[in-house]
């Protein structure tokens, strides 16, 4: 049976365990959306994960909707993630990119020129939006043409011919937390009447399009893709979310896509039964899960199948050592919290100042 330290194949890399970092945005990119100067020693400190997949970075320009997130569309995107790969795989790790596109979340102040955000339908989703000159209403998103989605899956395969050359060891599409994909995939967000909405085929034909836009790039062996059944936003509904996403992971299983990170339900709504262990029977790859996991539910998850791997979030931001503390410790291991103040702030604080465990440090 295999525990959290049995190796994973994972397509043509093996994963040394399977305690993985979740994709984390850090708001720490420079102002033309590079990654910033700490960004190589921040990921090389958490390369005793089985698999990184990096903070969400943006496939273009008119992606972005939060303040300092990193993109991967120029050379100079490249060059600066090299940096941070060759960091991570000096010190024995492996990164994947999580390619990203907001849709309606973003804001005009992030748009070039100021333009509306797009999306599939012109439905505002309510809120905030945290700008650079401080939080402001979200807007009514412009709905996209159909002649111009030809255009953003094109971003997406840039995107990926750009990770490749920044040496990453794969992409993970991130088609979760109510962002483009996934704004297209559900009916409470896409009222289109074309080739991209209306029925469940039509729905997941953005988010497949992107995903082979992507495999021509990669390979199927070397693509991920992230989902959230039971939803991060409740703003992105969908009225049948067993049925939506029955089809999505089934239809990525036939792409063949290496993994699919399933998030679980995060509260205790009516979505609770939504478990990564739902779809388990219709992925072909690798099952990654995450949110909110411990030692023992992700020890307990592995052994029985339920999922391969398992991502941490938080506790990988105020525990760069967090496998090397499970292997260490077990269940005892001593876990720092973390500082949610310093989540999207700028500098070293909350960043690369969280130490390792010293090699003498007791059991929790
Ligand atoms: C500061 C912060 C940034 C996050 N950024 C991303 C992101 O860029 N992409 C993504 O898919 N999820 C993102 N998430 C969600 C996490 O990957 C993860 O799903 C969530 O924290 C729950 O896992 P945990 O309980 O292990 O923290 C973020 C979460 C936090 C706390």
């Amino acid at each position: 049976m295999p525990d959290l330290f049995t190796p994973l194949p994972l397509g043509p890399i093996t994963l040394k365990n399977r305690v993985l970092m979740a994709p984390l945005t850090r708001c720490r990119a420079q102002p033309d959306a590079s990654p910033g100067d700490l960004a190589p020693l921040y990921y090389s400190q958490r390369a005793g994960a089985g698999l990184i997949i990096s903070e969400a970075t943006c496939i273009a320009p008119e992606a972005h909707g939060y303040p300092t997130t990193p993109g991967i569309y120029t050379p100079a995107h490249v060059t600066a993630w090299r940096r941070v790969t060759d960091a991570v795989h000096a010190a024995d790790g492996r990164i994947f990119c999580q390619l990203w596109h907001v849709g309606r979340y973003s804001h005009p102040d992030f748009q070039p020129g100021g333009a509306l955000p797009v999306a599939p339908s012109a439905i505002n989703p309510g809120g905030t939006c945290r700008t650079p000159s401080g939080p402001k209403p979200r807007v009514t998103p412009r709905a996209l043409d159909t002649h111009e989605i030809p255009e953003i899956i094109d971003q997406y395969r840039h995107a990926a011919a750009c990770a490749l050359d920044s040496g990453f060891d794969g992409v993970e599409l991130h088609g979760a937390n109510g962002y483009l994909p996934e704004q297209f995939l559900r009916d409470g967000t896409n009222t289109r009447t074309d080739r991209y909405g209306g029925s469940l085929l039509n729905r997941s034909r953005f988010m497949l399009e992107a995903a082979e836009a992507i495999i021509s790039i990669w390979g199927n062996h070397r693509v991920g893709v992230r989902l959230s059944p039971a939803g991060a936003h409740g703003e992105a509904d969908d009225s049948n979310p067993l049925a939506t996403y029955s089809h999505i992971v089934k239809e990525l299983s036939r792409l063949g896509v290496v993994y699919q990170h399933i998030m679980e339900p995060w509260g205790d709504d009516d979505l609770k039964d939504l478990t990564a262990a739902v779809f388990r029977p219709l992925v072909n790859g690798a099952l990654i899960t995450n949110a909110n996991f411990n030692y023992e539910k992700a020890t307990a998850y592995v052994r029985d199948g339920l999922a391969d791997a398992v991502a941490f979030g938080k506790a990988y931001i105020s525990n760069p050592d967090l496998a090397e503390r499970f292997q260490r410790f077990g269940k005892d291991a001593p876990i720092t919290p973390w500082d949610t103040s310093t989540f999207y702030t700028t500098g070293e604080r909350g960043y690369t100042d969280y130490p390792a465990l010293p090699p003498d440090a007791p059991p929790r």
